[in-house]
Parts: C-alpha cells; sequence; structure tokens
C-alpha cells in the first residue's frame, strides 16, 4: 500500500507547534492518510555519528523521522541561505538579503544529505510531498539517490516576479532543481505565472497549457493550490473554554471599547512598522475612534538570531511606545502590542470579540489568519476583515476591505469603514467570505494536489 511522505523543515513532532499553517496543513494530511514525515529535530549537534541518525517517534499514526543539524549546517543552510537569501528576495526584500556562495553550498549539501537518508526509507508506491523554501533542491537529490517515484513540492511563501528571482546568484540551478518534481504547487495564480513567466523568459522554457509546463528537458505540473486551514476545527476552538477565557481576560480590560486585532508572527515581511503608523493615522484622520477603540497586536518573536529581525523587534518597541505616548491617556491605551504567543483557542477566542481583523502583511505567501479571523465570527455579529492585497488569500477573499498596506492612510481609512459598517453589511460579505474558507479547507487543498501527484490515489 502506498504511503504519503512529507519533507519539510519543521515538523508537528511537538504538538505546540501544531499552530503555524504549514504544520497543522501537514499534520492534517498526513492524520488523514496515516504516513511518514522527515524534517529537522530543532536540535543543533557536534558533527559525529549522531548528525547522521534519524530519530523515530509515533503520534496518531503518523511516523516522524527527525534529523539533528550541525553548527555549520544550521547557520549555512537554516540562517543564512533560507532565511537570509531567500526569505527577502522570495518576500521582495532584496535589500535585506545577505548572498553568501558559502551559505549555498551549505544549504545545498544539506538538501543532497537529506534525500540520501530519506530514499532508502522509500517503499514502492509512496507518495513524496516536500514543503517550502528550505527543500527547493530535494527533487534533485532524490532523483541522485535513485528514487524514481512521484515527488511533489508545495512552495508556502510567494515567488517573486522574474527580474526579483533573478537577483539571487543561484538561481539557474535554483530552477533546474525545482524542474525536477513532478508536481510544483504555488498558493497564488500570481505565483504559478511568476514562475512560469521566469522559466520562458530565462530558461527557453515552455507553457504546454492545462497547468503542465515544459523546461530543462522536463515536463511537469505547475499550478496554484491555494492553502486552506481546518475551518470547522477552527469554529470548534472559538467556541471552547479556553477561547471563553481568553475572550473574558480581554473584555475586563476593553469595557465598552472596539477590539481591533492583529496576530503576527514578528518579520518585517508583515508590515507592522506601517500597521502601528496607520493606527498613528487613525487616531489624527478620524478624531472620534480616539478612547473608543483598543488595538491589540500580538507578535510573537521569531528567528531572533537574525539581526534584521533583531532591528524590527527594537523599531516595533520604539514604534508602539511613541503611538501609545502621542495619544494614550489616564484611561486608554490605544495600542497594545503583546510580544509573546497564544495557544489556537485564546487566539479564537480574542478573535470572536474583535470587531476588526488586521491582516496587512507586505508580502505573504498565503496568510491563514485572515480565514482563521473569518472562521471565529459570529454569523448574528460579524467582525470585518481588512486584508492586504499583497497577501496570497487576497486571491480568494475578496470580500475582506483590500487595502494597500503601503499606504496607511488608505490602511486608517479601511479600519473606520469597517468600525462603521452596517449589519447588513457585514453579515453579506462576511457569508461569501466564510462560504469560501470552509469550501477551500485543508483538505480540498490536500485533494487537489494529491489529485495531481497521484491521480491513483493513496491506496
Ligand atoms: O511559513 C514559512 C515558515 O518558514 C514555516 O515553514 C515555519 O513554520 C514558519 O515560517 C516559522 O519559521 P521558522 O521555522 O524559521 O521558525
Amino acid at each position: 500500500m502506498s504511503r504519503l511522505v512529507a519533507i519539510s523543515n519543521r515538523t508537528a513532532v511537538d504538538p505546540k507547534a501544531r499552530a503555524g499553517g504549514l504544520a497543522v496543513a501537514v499534520w492534517e494530511s498526513l492524520k488523514a492518510t496515516g504516513g511518514l514525515w522527515f524534517g529537522w529535530s530543532g536540535d543543533i549537534v557536534e558533527e559525529g555519528p549522531r548528525s547522521n541518525t534519524l530519530h523515530a517517534h509515533y503520534d496518531e499514526g503518523v511516523e516522524f523521522l527527525l534529523t539533528d543539524l550541525t553548527q555549520e549546517e544550521h547557520d549555512g543552510y537554516y540562517l543564512n541561505y533560507a532565511n537570509r537569501v531567500i526569505w527577502p528576495v522570495f518576500h521582495y526584500r532584496i535589500d535585506l538579503a545577505w548572498f553568501d556562495r558559502d551559505a549555498f553550498t551549505v544549504y545545498a549539501a544539506v538538501n543532497q544529505r537529506i534525500a540520501r537518508q530519506v530514499e532508502p526509507r522509500l517503499r514502492n508506491g509512496d507518495i513524496v510531498w516536500v514543503h517550502d523554501y528550505h527543500f527547493l533542491l530535494m527533487a534533485d537529490g532524490l532523483r541522485n539517490a535513485g528514487w524514481e517515484g512521484p515527488i511533489g513540492f508545495f512552495l508556502h511563501i510567494p515567488f517573486p516576479a522574474p527580474e526579483v528571482f533573478a537577483a539571487l546568484p543561484e538561481h539557474h540551478w535554483i530552477a533546474r532543481a525545482m524542474c525536477a518534481y513532478d508536481v510544483v504547487g504555488f498558493q497564488a495564480e500570481r505565483d504559478r505565472y511568476n514562475f512560469i513567466q521566469y522559466l520562458i523568459e530565462e530558461c527557453g522554457g515552455e507553457d504546454l497549457g492545462d497547468g503542465r509546463v515544459q523546461a530543462f528537458d522536463h515536463t511537469l505540473t505547475v499550478k496554484a493550490y491555494p492553502i486552506g486551514i481546518d475551518a470547522q476545527g477552527f469554529v470548534e476552538a472559538a467556541h471552547s473554554d479556553k477561547a471563553d477565557e481568553a475572550a473574558q481576560r480581554i473584555g475586563q480590560f476593553l469595557g465598552q471599547r472596539d477590539l481591533v486585532i492583529g496576530v503576527d508572527r514578528m518579520d518585517y515581511s508583515k508590515g507592522l512598522p506601517q500597521r502601528f503608523e496607520a493606527v498613528g493615522r487613525l487616531f489624527d484622520n478620524f478624531p472620534d475612534t480616539r478612547g473608543k477603540v483598543s488595538v491589540t497586536q500580538i507578535t510573537p518573536p521569531s528567528r531572533s538570531k537574525v539581526e534584521e529581525y533583531q532591528e524590527l523587534r527594537v523599531e516595533l518597541d520604539q514604534l508602539a511606545g511613541r503611538i501609545n505616548g502621542d495619544y494614550g491617556d489616564l484611561d486608554w491605551i490605544p495600542l497594545r502590542y503583546l510580544a509573546r504567543s497564544y495557544t489556537r483557542e485564546e487566539l479564537a477566542g480574542l478573535f470572536r470579540i474583535a470587531r476588526v481583523g488586521l491582516v496587512t502583511p507586505l508580502r505573504d505567501g498565503m496568510n491563514l489568519v485572515c480565514k482563521e479571523f473569518v472562521m471565529a465570527q459570529d454569523e448574528n455579529d460579524p467582525g470585518v476583515l481588512i486584508l492586504s492585497e499583497f497577501a496570497g488569500a487576497a486571491e480568494q477573499l475578496q470580500d475582506a476591505l483590500i487595502v494597500n498596506p503601503h499606504d496607511t492612510d488608505d490602511v486608517a481609512e479601511a479600519i473606520h469603514a469597517a468600525l462603521t459598517m452596517s449589519l447588513d453589511e457585514r453579515q453579506r460579505r462576511w457569508r461569501r467570505l466564510r462560504d469560501i474558507t470552509v469550501e477551500q479547507d485543508v483538505s480540498w487543498w490536500r485533494e487537489k494536489f494529491l489529485a495531481d501527484l497521484a491521480p491513483g490515489g493513496l491506496s
């Protein structure tokens, strides 16, 4: 019988990690089909026999096989190449990229090394599904190691415009390796278009139509498969005891004020300084909102060993202080900025009572917070979603108030419009957002991708 075999840098071996987009989606897929998940253990070890061992864990029918990284691998592959080269370039921040040949050498070596460890564990009929920018070269490694079965790849982050991708010194190498997959999936049509345009413009590739592309002597499927959430599960989370408790706790502080909420990993792609500026604009341009609104921004720190993330932390701390200093009053804190994480249930409870959900990244592959915000709303009195046009989700969630996150006046106006929107319009917009979020949920995403990768099914 065939199995689904997932490969990703982070896994959901720790139940607490079953909250982020990739971890939830892959976890739901593997639980539904039973299977095997390869990834990084999260540990850094000395070079030696241990660095070549796979650690096994079992949970709910899923087998995890995890590898440690040596310090050199961690720094070159994860910190430097994945997070200081690919991440900024794919999020249109070439200015923040630290191009470094040595880091690419380590990145390529880790892809090959893990491929060599995975291949002997594969069985005839297995379906291999590789996730995200850490493993762009994995198909190449698996083919070199002798694997002949199907291999699919899903990119959870954006794929940039051709001339931005071409800024990567290794762009040709990476594109060639991506074409060794049988199916390459993107979050949004825009990403799919960018990749195909790049192949046509830079590599003599050809769009064969119907999602088929030819490049580097290989014919592959290239399509958009927008990732979804466990929509029903999130509704349940929003009505759990933990959700009620969180809603009550913040309710004590809110009083009669309207809650505007944002939840984002602390990352420069999320547009947080611009969002804080927009909050200031709201109080300047619409003085009637002063004292009546509480903006709460929950931002767990992330990748704090990377300098650009440390700088962002300092910038946000300062900006939040300035906004509260400028606009706050004896009985009102305009912007509550919490640099810590909360559980999925707690967040669901906060979303449920929020009047406005602010999701304004400068670039985002999909963004699942906006889908969670939608599912947490109460049909009788739903809150309003404000969504950046640069999040992949904007292609699906057109009934949100779509904004340009760089335009702080536009965002301030959207917040004001959301706070004053009639119940009738809120309900009309919300029902359409809910319908698409339910219809195109995480199972829909998995089935759509696997139908192209393994047309015969998993058994
Ligand atoms: O969504 C992209 C992603 O890299 C996921 O793979 C990961 O779970 C998340 O961001 C957090 O990043 P990191 O694994 O670098 O902490």
